[in-house]
């Protein structure tokens, strides 16, 4: 990523204190995703970063990953998958859990979303404590796909997410 690029990304993430809850501060990329500019450049480099992986299918974590996966699926002619919350899919579904600060969350995807042979780039906005990102991968190899990549817009280096990922090549775009 040039560093002209990394300062039209930088400048349109936004801190929101205190979000979702007291202690925590909210990446908003929400300025990127309504400038023009922004959203195209950040598009086009997740998609450059699985250039040579021959991907066939998209995965998009619920809920910002859609906004970011779908429009790289349709720049690689892949398909896209969603990985959604709990309860949300409709069909019959493969569930992974995962362990937040305080609790649990469960994610899922459908049974049927990949073909055999599929290879799969998982797309999410934050890497954080990996906890999401790392059930998803899971999930895609129980449904019998294989991961060939991941890539975030933003990692968030302090959480150590990308230990939990040793075993799969992780990008980010950007490591705040
Ligand atoms: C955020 C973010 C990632 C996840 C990263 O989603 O979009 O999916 O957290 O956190 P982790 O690396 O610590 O697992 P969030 O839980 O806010 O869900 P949402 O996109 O539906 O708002």
């Amino acid at each position: 990523i040039s560093q002209a690029d990394r300062d039209l990304l930088l400048s349109h993430v936004r801190d929101i204190p205190d979000w979702p809850q007291p202690g925590v501060t909210f990446k908003d990329i929400t300025p990127l995703l309504r400038d023009p500019a922004g959203f195209a450049t950040t598009v086009r480099l997740l998609s450059e970063a699985a250039v040579g992986h021959d991907v066939t299918s998209v995965v998009g974590i619920e809920a910002r990953g859609f906004i970011l996966g779908a429009p790289v699926a349709y720049h690689l002619d892949a398909g896209f998958v969603p990985v959604r919350k709990e309860g949300k899919l409709p069909a019959e579904t493969s569930s992974a859990s995962y362990a937040l600060e305080y609790g649990q969350a469960t994610i899922e995807v459908h049974r049927d979303a990949f073909m055999p042979g599929e290879r799969v780039l998982i797309i999410d906005d934050v890497l954080a404590t990996g906890g999401t990102v790392r059930a998803t991968v899971d999930l895609v190899r129980a449904a019998g796909a294989e991961v060939v990549a991941v890539s975030v817009l933003m990692e968030l280096g302090f959480l150590r997410g990308r230990e939990k990922l040793a075993d799969v090549p992780v990008s980010a775009l950007l490591s705040l």
